[in-house]
């Protein structure tokens, strides 16, 4: 959470950090601010409470050569503007920028406030500018300030700084697993940032920006227009080889799209083809995931397979549970990372535990992978960001490849993911020799009719507008699936709640008449998904209980049902298709639904209030 933008060079700072923050804006998006030292030696701070944008009318921008910024998701002290970033000592001499939390803020803000430091902000963060103070004081370099207040908080973040003077430098550093920061370096200038699309700004003017480094948790960076310095936090030199990254991995913007929500539903068959491509042998119809981190025997060896994840990626662990159950053999559980993370779980020898996650990034997630590292368990990652804590933790990574995302909203890293769990299970199946022949060629051959079948979902653009109209006055939703599709339900109702601000639950529908079904009457929508599989007669009678009770229903069925669709007030169709795509393809519709209904509501589709894309806090 929180984007952090640092630039010293020979050009204005102001526009490169305002344009890496704009692109860092999924991160958080409920104040910001801009720090730069001016050609006086001055700090000039500039900030607003809302979104990046907002800082174009906070006056004339300050001139200067070095400067920080940031974008907030707000966790101590509400969004304002005295709990912005950066925030400054008394005198204005320090700026810093912060991403995660100070445990020990409380404990360390008393001693500071009965050593005289007055504070003027709500945030944890503010007692990092008040160390750096004390440390300067008494009389440290800039440098060695940083260093001494990076020793004394405990929590997992990121930190930037810049001093007032003509010094030119940022420092940064990096502690546990919150907060990452990547720093690039060109002739006579060098930028840092929270994350790879920091760096865009400055790479479209020199491409030479595309070396990067990663801060590993307790590294520091010093950073002056013509070095990069980086140390542990006792001050000892740090070798540190940058790598090159792509552009592809720098570069996004929507393709005319009016958001990025929408480009990413419409990438989604190519990011399904994408997550097979090299894994999946059509001719031999068989999976052979050469990025597989576990030996044939490790193979054989394996009991149980636990899957985690956290929202959108939680409800990928679910469906992830159907297949790995049903066609690997093994017994599967799926769970909350937040909740597992503080359980003792057994994890055997033959247990097998993945993550999964588009970020790599979230915080309980990467705190339940530690976890299972501590008992010494075997770990793999479904994730989409690479060099994320979640791939550096695991055993090893299988990734999505489905390209940056960056509506706050998952919708192609979810059906990414929910394609290699395909894999994963046909693959434990074929080499556990569990799987016959015939059901893994039907597998596979079923897998190669995915993005042709998505491809014509989301071409159907006119259907999702004209029944959100149709349903965007409802204030309550409730989504129904079973089996496989219950977790789908529940990300249907996700989806709608997180970008349009309407209520809605995703149930299993077999729970309905255990409680929801007091809530049905005209005013509650119901989408019940009905594709023809073998619990299709069970939804029937669900959907019928609700009409019974003057429910309103949208029916996700499959194409030629005539049995539910004259029951129902309206119907949309996936095509006919076996049941380990019909996950995928039910879930367009629902994407598709939320994401007109909140058009319609005038919500901020790709950042809608109180979320950020990586929730690197707990
Ligand atoms: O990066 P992750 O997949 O680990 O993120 C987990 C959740 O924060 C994420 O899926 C969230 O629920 C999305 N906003 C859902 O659209």
């Amino acid at each position: 959470m929180c984007g952090i933008v640092g630039y010293v060079g020979g050009q204005e700072a102001w526009p490169i950090i305002y344009e890496g923050l704009r692109r860092l804006e999924y991160r958080g998006y409920d104040s910001a601010g801009i720090a730069v030292v001016d050609p006086y030696g001055d700090i000039q701070l500039r900030k607003t409470v809302g979104k990046v944008s907002g800082l174009e009318s906070t006056g004339e921008h300050p001139d200067g050569s070095v400067g920080l910024g940031h974008t907030r998701w707000a966790t101590h002290g509400r969004p304002s503007h005295e709990n912005a970033h950066p925030h400054t000592d008394c005198e204005q001499r320090i700026a810093v920028v912060h991403n995660g939390i100070v445990e020990n803020y409380l404990e360390l803000k008393r001693r500071l406030i009965d050593a005289g430091h007055e504070f003027g902000s709500e945030t944890d963060t503010e007692v990092l500018t008040h160390l750096v103070e004390e440390g300067i004081d008494r009389g440290l370099s800039f440098q060695e300030a940083f260093r001494r207040m990076g020793r004394m908080v405990k929590g997992s973040q990121a930190i930037s700084a810049i001093m007032q003077g003509d010094a030119a430098e940022i420092c940064a550093l990096r502690l546990g697993h919150a907060g990452g920061i990547v720093v690039a370096q060109s002739e006579g200038q060098a930028i840092i940032g929270s994350d790879l699309p920091a760096l865009l700004p400055l790479l479209q003017t020199d491409s030479n920006i595309g070396q990067v480094a990663f801060l590993e948790t307790g590294e520091m960076v010093v950073v002056t227009r013509d070095k990069v310095e980086y140390q542990d936090l006792e001050g000892n030199h740090i070798d540190k080889q940058p790598r090159m990254v792509s552009q592809e991995e720098i570069l996004v913007d929507k393709a005319g799209y009016q958001h990025f929500m929408l480009k990413e539903i419409m990438e989604q068959p190519q990011a399904v083809a994408s997550a097979m491509r090299e894994r999946v042998n059509f001719e031999t119809r068989r999976v052979d995931l050469l990025d597989f981190p576990l030996s044939p025997q490790e193979i054989a060896g394996l009991d149980r397979v636990m899957l985690i994840g956290c929202g959108t990626s939680l409800n990928a662990a679910q469906v992830g549970r159907h297949l790995v159950e049903r066609y690997s053999g093994l017994p599967a559980e799926a769970e909350s990372a937040s909740e597992f993370r503080y359980r003792d779980p057994y994890i055997g020898p033959g247990t097998l535990v993945v993550s999964i996650g588009q970020s790599g990034e979230t915080a309980d997630t990467v705190a339940g992978m530690q976890m299972v590292k501590d008992k010494g368990g075997k770990l793999i990652t479904i994730c989409n960001s690479e060099g994320s804590q979640a791939s550096r933790i695991a055993d090893g990574t299988l990734y999505m490849r489905a390209g940056i995302e960056i509506g706050v909203a998952s919708t192609k890293t979810f059906v990414a993911s929910l394609t290699i769990l395909n894999l994963l299970a046909i693959f434990l199946g074929q080499s556990r020799g569990v799987l016959d022949t015939a059901k893994r060629q039907e597998l596979v051959d079923g897998l190669a009719q995915a993005p042709r079948l998505l491809g014509d979902l989301v071409a159907n653009d006119g259907v999702y507008q004209y029944l959100a109209q149709e349903y965007a006055q409802f204030d309550n939703f409730l989504f129904l699936g079973r089996g496989m599709n219950a977790p789908i339900a529940t990300e249907g109702a996700l989806k709608l709640k997180e970008i349009s601000y309407i209520h809605a639950e995703g149930y299993p529908a077999g729970e309905m008449k255990h409680g929801p079904i007091a809530l049905i009457d005209n005013a509650m929508a119901t989408v019940a998904l009905a594709p023809k599989d073998f619990l299709y007669d069970k939804v029937v009678n669900n959907v019928k209980e609700v009409k019974a009770r003057d429910g309103r229903v949208l029916a996700v069925l499959t194409e030629g049902d005539s049995q539910l669709s004259a029951d129902v007030d309206h119907a949309l169709y996936i095509p006919e298709a076996p049941e380990h795509l019909i996950p995928l393809l039910i879930t367009v519709p629902l994407q598709m639904l939320a994401y007109h209904i909140a058009l319609l509501r005038d919500r901020d589709v790709d950042q809608p209030r109180n979320l950020a894309k990586s929730v690197t806090v707990e």
